[in-house]
């Protein structure tokens, strides 16, 4: 099946079987990393592969038990961060400042969130070439320490989103989750212009 078809069957799936997710497929999944695209190759990206059961059943502790069970039944997380520091590293090496005068440029944007979400989309694609089923999802700001804590995570990295996987459930109580239920997808003219942007 051709990319463009399968991106159109994508979607979130927050409901996983029990099947176990063998580590070599894990290993598999996460090397996509070495193949994301980084700014300036700063490589800052991370991932932490969460499968140990004990884990798994900390970080589903809190899930509401409004419809099926998300983290409950994932088989495993893949939780992508970013360490900063790398990019500061990089763009002060001597051909990167040779270029920009002598100094560090200034950001744009933030080329570390950038990159961990090319990673993510790469985590994403992978989960779909390996026939599993994943969801993204967002550590929110109160539950970072314990998160941090739990999986012993280092000061210098942040953590920007996680993906569980599994094999895909039935979750018939999908449209309660899912934004999709409420928001209208755009259109491609909203989204996408040609050549020069006019009102
Ligand atoms: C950075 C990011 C954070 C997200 N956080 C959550 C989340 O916390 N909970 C959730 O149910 N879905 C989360 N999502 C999934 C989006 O809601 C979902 O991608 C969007 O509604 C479109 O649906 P689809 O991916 O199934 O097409 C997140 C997606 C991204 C990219």
């Amino acid at each position: 099946m051709s990319l463009y078809d399968l991106l159109k069957q994508r979607r979130m799936v927050r409901h996983y079987t029990d099947e176990r997710i063998p580590r070599e497929v894990l290993e598999r999944l996460a090397a996509t990393v070495r193949r994301a695209p980084s700014a300036g190759f700063s490589q800052g990206q991370r991932l932490l592969v969460i499968d140990e059961p004990e884990l798994l059943q900390e970080l589903a502790r809190d899930e509401t038990r409004d419809a099926e069970p998300w983290f409950g039944s994932a088989a495993a997380h893949v939780l992508v961060l970013t360490r900063e520091q790398d990019y500061h590293d990089r763009y002060t090496r001597p051909d990167k400042l040779d270029a920009t005068g002598g100094e560090e440029i200034v950001w744009p944007v933030p080329f570390w969130h950038v990159d961990a979400g090319a990673a993510l989309m790469l985590v994403l694609l992978a989960a779909i070439e390996e026939g599993l089923a994943a969801g993204v999802y967002g550590v929110q700001v109160d539950d970072q320490p314990r998160w941090r804590e739990l999986l012993q995570i280092p000061d210098d990295l942040t953590i920007v989103a996680g993906v569980t996987l599994g094999k895909a459930a039935p979750d018939p109580e999908w449209s309660k989750r899912t934004s999709r239920a409420t928001q209208r997808r755009k259109t491609i003219d909203e989204l996408v212009t040609w050549n020069r942007w006019s009102s």
